[in-house]
């Protein structure tokens, strides 16, 4: 996207749309901005009532401006119902109407005044709207069928914005660059995300960022560090697995470091107690926390922040053959704990346990976030725009709380309730992987904390409900959201 800004009005260049903010009055709409130029255009579609300035609501004027040809009124809601991600959100729905129109690509926006948000803020939020609805996967549709294809739009000019906070713009759109890239991968059939080729897409950050170094450990070297759960869900599958392993050295005079370890599911059948019709058809759907943690370390390596990060994917298919593993088999884990399988479909918890595990050993974290479509569990609590957070550390706790309210990828503090470890005990082994459906993501994260270091700080983020929706909503498209990336990149850049 080419995001310019100008000074004034009178600077402004030529635009296929100009963009004038709204706010819904009581019964009518008021200019969120003093837009005296053009007020005789909107003069009459505001006192008729045509339009009243809902949310993300937008009326095409049609003009004779040497400019623009077109001014869109645009809707912010109730000012008393203001909030950050109204700007998002209502500047998504502009995007979204404006893309069914093939003719505009660009846009003149004229920023809206709002009390007690700073302009460069509001700025940001516009874009961020903007950028993560201007996305669409296009890569599986046939190149001829133009139809089933929307432009994305091209150019944004702000006018009114200093040199300062256009460059705040760009940072997002840096960001959000990372999100689209995470998107593209869950999104992609699961026969081309491979375990094999996510570790190549994790070869390319490193090309692209001389501060990213990768390690990849396949088949062979999982075996010899003895990664048995990792490998034991591997069994069934037509593909090796891998380890991906991305670290990002941006504070070289630090040496705090923070372990992002992400599920790497790259298709999840549920292994021999197979998924039934209906919960399967998501399924490539369960890498997007590995998505994640690799797209968060892209992200900080092209914003070039001062932090140290490690990216740590298990990566492979939950398959199902004649050489899968089998529901009550017991598995020794990477940390030497020997683990009953009592569901095949719990195999997150697994690969994720053995990278925690390696992680702690060779890698040097100071903290560990994990990244996880862990459980429909979370799904039902708490539904598909919050994420669930388990934490081991109160201070870990209230930063990631506090960057998803600014991010609006919001998290709910879970409970890492001692007495439902009891539901893990095993009769033939040290643990076992699942423990029924009451408290279903309280479990999976107790058996996560079994295999972290005593005084680690550590989070778990059940993504399960955020992280592929089968509807758009808001500036999120159908199917991969990239929830997380933005979430920790605001962390990452406070601490
Ligand atoms: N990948 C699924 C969880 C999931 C569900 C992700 C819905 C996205 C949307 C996970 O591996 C799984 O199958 N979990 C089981 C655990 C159970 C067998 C203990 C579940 O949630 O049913
Ligand atoms: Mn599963
Ligand atoms: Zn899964």
């Amino acid at each position: 996207m080419d995001i310019t800004a100008v000074s004034t009005l009178e600077k402004r260049k030529e635009a296929d749309l100009l963009v004038l903010p709204f706010w819904q009055e009581e019964k009518v709409a008021k200019p969120a901005l003093a837009c005296h130029d053009f007020e005789s255009y909107f003069k009459f579609p505001v006192a008729s009532g045509d339009f009243l300035g809902k949310e993300g609501h937008c009326l095409y004027l049609y003009t004779s401006e040497e400019k623009e040809k077109r001014i869109a009124l645009l809707g912010l809601g109730k000012k008393k119902n203001f909030s950050e991600d109204v700007l998002r959100r209502s500047y998504a729905a502009l995007v979204k109407s404006v893309r069914a129109h093939k003719s505009i690509k660009s846009l003149n926006l004229l920023l809206p005044e709002i009390e007690k948000t700073q302009e460069n803020r509001v700025s940001q939020l516009i874009c961020e709207g903007i950028l993560l609805s201007n996305y669409s996967f296009d890569q599986l549709k046939e190149e001829s069928l133009k139809e089933g294809k929307l432009p994305l739009l091209e150019k944004i000019s702000f006018i009114g914005i200093d040199k300062a906070t256009l460059d705040l713009c760009k940072k997002s759109e840096i960001l959000i660059t990372s999100v689209y890239w995470a998107r593209d991968l869950v999104n992609q059939n699961a026969d081309l995300k491979s375990p094999k080729i996510l570790a190549e897409a994790a070869v390319e950050i490193a090309k692209e960022y001389p501060r990213v170094k990768t390690t990849i450990l396949g088949k062979k070297e999982l075996e010899k560090e003895k990664m048995g759960l990792l490998l034991a869900v591997n069994r069934g599958a037509a593909q090796d697995p891998a380890l991906i392993i991305a670290e990002y050295n941006g504070d070289p005079s630090s040496k705090e470091k923070t372990a992002i370890i992400g599920k790497g599911i790259v298709f999840d059948t549920g292994g021999l107690n197979l998924k039934p019709t209906g919960s399967m058809e998501t399924m490539k759907c369960d890498m997007s926390g590995g998505a994640a943690a690799l797209g968060t370390v892209r992200a900080a390596a092209a914003l070039g922040l001062k932090c140290n990060i490690v990216a740590v994917v298990p990566a492979t298919e939950n398959a199902m053959g004649p050489s899968s593993y089998k529901p009550g088999d017991v598995y020794r884990s990477h940390a030497g704990k020997t683990v009953e399988i009592t569901n095949t479909d719990a195999e997150g918890r697994l690969v994720l346990a053995d990278a925690i595990s390696y992680t702690q050993m060779y890698l040097n974290p100071t903290r560990m976030i994990d990244l996880a479509t862990l459980t429909g569990a979370i799904v039902v609590a708490l539904g598909e725009e919050m994420s669930g957070l388990f934490c081991n550390n109160k201070k870990l706790t209230e930063a990631l709380i506090a960057a998803g309210d600014k991010t609006e990828e919001l998290l709910w503090h879970m409970p890492l309730y001692d007495k439902y470890k009891e539901k893990l005990k095993s009769p033939i082994a040290d643990m076992k992987n699942s423990a029924g459906r009451p408290g279903g993501s309280i479990t999976a994260a107790l058996f996560l904390e079994a295999f972290v270091k005593e005084g680690m700080p550590w989070a778990h983020l059940d993504i399960a409900g955020t992280a592929y929706l089968e509807q758009p909503k808001g500036y999120n498209p159908t199917h991969a959201t990239g929830v997380g990336i933005r979430l920790l990149i605001e962390f990452l850049s406070h601490e």
